[in-house]
């Protein structure tokens, strides 16, 4: 059996699909074994409503320590699931190829520092973009340049507004996040 641990920050949605994912065995022989949030948030929730053990660390200077002091030590995966706060290179060189994270768009593009949330939209918007799509990858210390794992696309139509793509960006993350962190338990790198 396998023990993920989910960092959040927001509503929660896709820690939501990953805790189906695992229910339903498409994530297989897995289970979720905390999930640690950086502030008060749905995702907390959503643990708790489920009897995972869930933690709140706020965010600053010493969350990256203080995350690796509770970790369990039969952790496999560290999966990042909306989570807004950078974890230190330290951190991050200690489980390397154990950290992935999803991102809300096709990266290489529009990832690194000030692209997260609607942020990543407006600037796809913007740009004029004619796909976009949502990404996981491998977590490095260099923000969102990690090896990518999963990728999907969709077209970017002609009215879309930045919440019209943020809803399709969520579905194509429903889609692949499950898939990828079945992958990457089955064939670690
Ligand atoms: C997702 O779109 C994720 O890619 C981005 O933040 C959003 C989190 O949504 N980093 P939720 O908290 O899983 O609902």
């Amino acid at each position: 059996m396998k023990n993920i641990v989910v960092l959040v920050s927001g509503t929660g949605t896709n820690l939501q699909r990953i805790i189906d994912g695992v229910d339903s065995g498409e994530i297989g022989d897995a289970k979720i074994s905390m999930v640690v949030a950086d502030r008060q948030c749905l995702g907390l929730e959503r643990a708790k409503d489920h009897q995972i053990a869930a933690h709140l660390i706020p965010r600053g200077e010493a969350f990256s320590a203080d995350l690796k002091s509770i970790l369990p030590p039969d952790t496999d995966l560290i999966v990042l699931a909306g989570f807004l706060s950078i974890l230190n290179k330290e951190f991050c060189e200690s489980f390397s190829g154990k950290i992935i994270n999803i991102h809300p768009a096709l990266l290489p593009k529009f990832g690194g520092k000030g692209m997260w949330g609607t942020h990543v939209h407006r600037a796809v918007l913007e740009g004029g973009e004619k796909q976009s799509g949502a990404t996981v990858h491998f977590v490095t210390s260099g923000i969102d340049e990690g090896e990518i794992i999963l990728q999907k696309s969709f077209e970017v139509s002609a009215d879309e507004t930045i919440e019209s793509l943020a809803a399709k960006v969520h579905d194509v993350e429903f889609e692949i996040f499950p898939e990828a962190i079945d992958k990457v338990l089955k064939f670690p790198l």
